[in-house]
């Protein structure tokens, strides 16, 4: 009998369901449990017969698995396609040079001690990379992800404030003060439908006085947490508070996409980012693992063996070779992966083809200027400036403030259908051309730039896994499967997607239920 079976038969001749599946061991641990993979302190138990691990890929999710797997005595290889570690973990410097499936090369022509990071460039302050970071002893330093001194600037039916640079301290405050008007009378007009004493009422009333910044009447009239036309000074210069903005234009302006972002509470300030460049936690694992990996080793081919895995490679002269091991934790994305011959049923190849389907097209680009105009010129140091045009953000650096040159990122989209298509020398034009409407020293302060386009980066192929509710639903639980001694790790599959955490924690997980077999 099968168990599906067993346990109907139990629950239509009475018995309980959950008492079968109790009873079969198929009830999860209660969702409450901590998983093994998640932050706190972390060791397998030693290998009881130094299995032999064959890890496909060498960045964050494979190099940790190495780590961890070879603290506690396992046997790893790592096979790289690349001749450097670290996937999508990368820095760009002055001199590297990438070249794009569609054999676009360019070279990074960045001044020295000047970097930009085109994939992962932020880290929250709960994720489990600042462990690995302490660990390892990656040093880091805020990375200002929020500044309320950005600006919003929309052109596409943007209303009166359309092609206008709008402080976002303007904006927040200003809708801040108008919302809280406006709940302030519904509250004292009993037009709101909650159940509140008369006494939450004042006290709601009060809280939204001090929110808003409203004037005694409860109106919102401007503020000076907004700003200054003329800031205050020495001698007799109070300062000069600026007009609020209408809010009829503001609502036209349309900015709540921008600042909600910002209240994800993976985007929320206190953010980080390694000193000196996001391929420092590259570089620390691969001090750790480095001799395990085998570089420029092209998988070719992903076979079952009946007690273990076996892997065929194409080396560095092209030759075809052949590794044999116990398990393998096979991190390839999953754009790369489902090109690659396997012998994965045909449900987890339906898993791959599915969620491969749905990776994020990311775009970025980074762009050296020969003066920090953003600081000498308008006083914003770190942040983001959003814009409804198709270079969508613009990152102030935090790192080198008040030095004479920086990069900033000069347009980043999740879903890049714009920019990303274009050759690099139009990517180029458009970000300059977009970039100078918000700021025109673009014109005269620009001096080179790279872009790339996550789809056409070789061994990539995409930016990150980002799951439709459908698509989790049906493939999600597939890819957490192993198929026979093979098992899929990295931030595609994790609730953390386009996060190293993902990789790490998934890295976790991957290798302590190897330890738990063997
Ligand atoms: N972690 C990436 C970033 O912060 C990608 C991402 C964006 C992930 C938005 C989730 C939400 O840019």
């Amino acid at each position: 009998m099968k168990r599906r079976d067993f346990i109907t038969t139990v629950a239509v001749s009475g018995g309980s369901a959950y008492a079968a599946m109790k009873a079969l061991g198929l009830l999860e641990k209660p969702a409450t449990a901590q998983s093994p993979s998640q932050r706190g302190s972390f060791r397998l138990q030693p290998s009881k017969r130094g299995n032999r691990v064959i890890i496909l890929g060498a960045g964050l999710a494979g190099m940790a698995s190495a780590y961890e797997l070879g603290k506690v005595g396992y046997d790893c290889i790592i096979l790289e396609a690349r001749e450097r570690a670290g996937g999508r973990c990368w820095t760009l410097r002055g001199g590297d040079q990438f070249t794009d499936t569609l054999g676009q090369t360019q070279t990074v022509q960045f001044d020295s001690g000047l970097y930009f990071n085109p994939g992962p460039a932020r880290i929250p302050q709960e994720h489990i990379t600042l462990d690995y970071c302490r660990e390892l002893g990656v040093a880091v330093e805020v990375k200002a992800n929020v500044n309320r001194r950005e600006y919003y600037y929309n052109i596409q039916n943007a209303g009166p404030l359309s092609g206008q640079k709008v402080r976002a301290r303007e904006a927040i405050t200003d809708i801040r003060g108008y919302i809280s008007e406006l709940l302030a009378k519904a509250v004292n007009q009993n037009a709101i439908n909650a159940p509140l004493t008369t006494e939450d009422k004042e006290k709601l009333v009060e809280f939204l006085r001090t929110y808003g910044d409203l004037s005694p009447d409860l109106f919102y009239k401007g503020s000076s947490r907004r700003g200054f036309t003329n800031y205050p000074s020495a001698g007799l210069q109070p300062g000069t508070q600026s007009d609020p903005y209408d809010l009829s234009a503001l609502i036209q302006l349309g900015f709540a996409d921008y600042e909600s972002f910002e209240w994800d509470w993976q985007q929320q300030m206190t953010m980080l980012q390694p000193v000196g460049g996001m391929d420092q936690i590259a570089k620390a694992f691969e001090s750790r693992v480095g001799n395990r990996i085998v570089f420029q080793s092209e998988v070719k081919e992903i076979r079952k063996t009946p007690n273990g895995v076996s892997i065929v490679y194409a080396d560095s002269s092209g030759t075809n070779q052949q590794v044999t091991g116990d398990y393998c934790i096979c991190t390839i994305p999953l754009p790369v992966l489902k090109s690659i011959p396997s012998d994965f049923s045909p449900e987890l190849n339906e898993a791959i083809a599915s969620v491969a389907a749905i990776y994020v097209r990311a775009g970025k680009g980074g762009l050296q200027f020969k003066r920090r105009f953003w600081e000498e010129d308008e006083d914003i140091f770190g942040g983001i400036t959003w814009t409804d045009q198709d270079i969508a953000q613009i990152w102030y650096p935090s790192e080198g403030y008040l030095s004479k040159k920086g990069i900033m990122l000069g347009y980043y989209q999740f879903d890049d259908t714009k920019v990303g298509p274009l050759p690099p020398n139009q990517r180029l034009a458009l970000a300059l051309e977009q970039g100078s409407n918000i700021h025109p020293q673009y014109r005269n302060d620009f001096e080179n730039g790279i872009t790339l386009y996550w789809p056409t980066i070789p061994y990539s192929l995409g930016g990150w896994a980002e799951y439709t509710d459908d698509v989790r639903q049906r493939y999600y639980a597939r890819l957490n499967e192993p198929d026979g001694n093979i098992y899929l790790c990295g931030e595609h599959v994790s609730y953390l997607t386009g996060w190293m955490a993902g990789a790490l924690e998934s890295a976790r997980l991957v290798t302590s239920r190897i330890n738990a077999l063997a």
